[in-house]
């Protein structure tokens, strides 16, 4: 099983950008913890990010037919891109969305995704554990369509 873990606007800042809010682990090394995780689970993770909406747009699209599943991270375009949502709802895989904030807690406009309705699940508020919790839920999820 393969799954797609995209990651969007200024998350290769994790470990610099507002550690407050987002913690002190890096991305590179989420994306460690990842693999290890992906390796006990028994699939395989590609652990992309770009700060570009197109960039993103074309990930998704290629991913059909080729991941079980997608862990995505869109940062600031979860609450703003309809493209996004389209793109995912125009491919057949399913996607878990996750932030390492608890988007929740935040300003209103946070509050708004494009994506979670359409999405598998979502995780949030726990820091680099999200992308774990996210992980792992996607591959239940997936697992149990296949049963
Ligand atoms: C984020 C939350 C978003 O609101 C924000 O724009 C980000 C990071 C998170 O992981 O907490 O870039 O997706």
């Amino acid at each position: 099983m393969k799954i797609l873990v995209l990651s969007g606007p200024n998350l290769q800042l994790l470990g610099l950008r507002e550690p407050q809010k987002y913690g002190t682990t890096t991305l590179p090394e989420i994306h460690g913890l990842l693999g290890a995780l992906a390796k006990e689970l028994n699939v395989q993770v590609d652990c992309e990010q770009s700060n570009h909406e197109g960039v993103l747009l074309d990930r998704i699209a290629a991913a059909r037919g080729v991941y079980a599943g997608i862990l995505l991270n869109a940062g600031g375009l979860t609450h703003t891109s309809v493209a996004l949502r389209d793109a995912l709802l125009a491919i057949d895989v399913p996607f878990v969305e996750v932030h390492l904030s608890n988007v929740a807690a935040r300003e209103p406009f946070r509050h708004v995704s494009y994506l979670s309705d359409v999405a598998a699940g979502v995780v949030y508020g726990f820091g680099a554990d999200s992308y774990l919790l996210g992980l792992r839920g996607l591959v239940a999820a997936i697992t149990r369509t296949r049963r």
